[in-house]
């Protein structure tokens, strides 16, 4: 090989390799201006003029920014809502694990109609979550543009925000955004019930509203939510009793619903729907009764059963207001990939197993941690 052949391969490497295309200056001094509200510290964007390659930010072809992925920078600052709510074809905003404070505006999200994922999770925002247009902006704009307006949302597909201090309902157009799938606003001061509408959201896999102060009771057409895996409405003020439809979720992975105000008898829910269920947590609910083999009161309906659930290895029954319930450990011991189970306080009138009956060979197979 001759220094020819290489020079004319390295040229045509160089040549070949995608051209970045130079960004947009107004998106720049958008940029700019997001980064002088912040008051400490600086972002490092001084290396170059174009800001398509400066740190956290991504461009498209055509260089309009898309990306801005800056959490744990320990950015401090208030309101940083109007630059970057220029920035119209963001698809990814992640800010979370910063300091960043103040209320989130509707007009933010009123021009950011391609944003895909949004996180502001771990942040000092409050106020309450902005998805409608304030009334004084619908006189300007027709009814074909306000649904758009407030479709700010409709491309979103994943939502955090938890571990602020936001306030207020869940705002109803957040039940448009039917590409959702996730929606995780735990450690707020969010209450309002949730709207029959959530069923809506058919894409969600995970829905996280740990720590809230969510009342009311759980939709009846929650069963719509197929997809979802993943719930946690643990610490709320929810009442009333579980939707029959819930076990119409058979994907749910996990159900949290600990700390509520949930009532009624659990022996109706067909729980063994859930055959993928491998966390379930009630702790701290006015539940009466409880559906497990063996009870005589549920003779004859075996299938129904806690029991059946083959994945199930954390079950949390504490603290419940079970008024008949004996047979528990006997039964539960039978569950073969329990590996946690709670029960204090929910059982009183329940004796302990005999000692032969605890090493029996079929009970416990893989319980790491019981608490009575
Ligand atoms: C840069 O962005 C502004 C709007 O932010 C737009 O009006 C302008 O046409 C863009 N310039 C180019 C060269 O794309
Ligand atoms: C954002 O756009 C508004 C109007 O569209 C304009 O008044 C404002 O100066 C822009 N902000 C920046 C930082 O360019
Ligand atoms: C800022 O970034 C440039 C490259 O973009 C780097 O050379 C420089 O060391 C960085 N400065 C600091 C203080 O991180
Ligand atoms: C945002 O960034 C953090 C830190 O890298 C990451 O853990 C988190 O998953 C990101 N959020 C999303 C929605 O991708
Ligand atoms: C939205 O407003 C623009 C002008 O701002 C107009 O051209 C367009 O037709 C409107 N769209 C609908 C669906 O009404
Ligand atoms: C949201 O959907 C409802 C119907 O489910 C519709 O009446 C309403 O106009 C929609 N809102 C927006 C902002 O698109
Ligand atoms: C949280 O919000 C409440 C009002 O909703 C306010 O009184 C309180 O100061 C806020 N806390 C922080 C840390 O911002
Ligand atoms: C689920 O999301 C896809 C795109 O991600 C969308 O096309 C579809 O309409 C959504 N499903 C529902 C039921 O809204
Ligand atoms: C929680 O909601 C109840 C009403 O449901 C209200 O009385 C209470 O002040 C709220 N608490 C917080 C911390 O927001
Ligand atoms: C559960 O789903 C089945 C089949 O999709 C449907 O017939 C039934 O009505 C649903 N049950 C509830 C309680 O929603
Ligand atoms: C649920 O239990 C709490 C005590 O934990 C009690 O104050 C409340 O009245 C009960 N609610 C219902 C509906 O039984
Ligand atoms: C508890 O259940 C047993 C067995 O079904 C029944 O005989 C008894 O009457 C029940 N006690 C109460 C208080 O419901």
């Amino acid at each position: 090989m001759d220094h020819g052949f290489l020079l004319v391969l390295l040229f045509s490497f160089i040549i070949s390799t995608p051209y970045i295309h130079a960004s947009n200056q107004t998106e720049c001094t958008c940029l700019l201006a997001f980064a002088r509200t912040l008051s400490s510290p600086p972002i490092n964007w001084s290396g170059s003029v174009d800001c398509c390659r400066w740190n956290g930010i991504t461009c498209n072809q055509e260089g309009w920014v898309t990306h801005l992925i800056l959490p744990s920078k320990g950015l401090k600052g208030g309101m940083f809502v109007s630059p970057l709510g220029n920035l119209t074809h963001l698809t990814h905003l992640n800010l979370s694990q910063n300091s960043l404070y103040g209320t989130l505006e509707t007009k933010f999200f009123s021009s950011l109609n391609h944003l895909e994922i949004l996180d502001l999770s771990y942040n000092l925002l409050s106020g309450e979550l902005p998805f409608s247009l304030p009334p004084k902006n619908i006189q300007t704009i027709d009814f074909g543009n306000i649904s758009q307006g407030l479709g700010g949302c409709s491309e979103l597909q994943i939502l955090r925000a938890g571990d602020n201090n936001l306030s207020g309902s869940l705002p109803e157009d957040i039940y448009n955004a039917t590409k959702l799938v996730e929606l995780a606003l735990p450690l707020n001061s969010l209450n309002g019930a949730i709207s029959e509408r959530i069923a809506n959201l058919a894409n969600l896999t995970i829905l996280d509203f740990y720590f809230n102060n969510l009342s009311g009771v759980l939709p009846v057409n929650f069963g719509k939510l197929s997809k979802l895996k993943f719930m946690n409405f643990d610490f709320n003020n929810l009442e009333g009793n579980l939707p029959p439809s819930l076990m119409n979720c058979t994907n749910l992975l996990e159900i949290h619903l600990g700390f509520n105000y949930l009532e009624g008898d659990l022996t109706t829910p067909n729980f063994s729907k859930l055959s993928h269920l491998s966390k379930l947590d009630l702790i701290g609910n006015n539940f009466t009764a409880i559906r497990l083999s063996e009870n005589p009161y549920l003779e004859g309906q075996i299938q129904h059963e806690i029991l059946s659930l083959k994945s199930l290895s954390f079950l949390s029954l504490a603290d419940l207001r079970l008024t008949n319930a004996t047979g528990a450990l006997k039964i539960l011991m039978r569950c073969k990939s329990l590996r946690s189970l709670f029960l204090g306080g929910s059982f009183g009138r329940e004796a302990l197993l005999a000692d032969d009956d605890m090493v029996d060979f079929h009970g416990f197979q893989n319980l790491r941690l019981l608490s009575l």
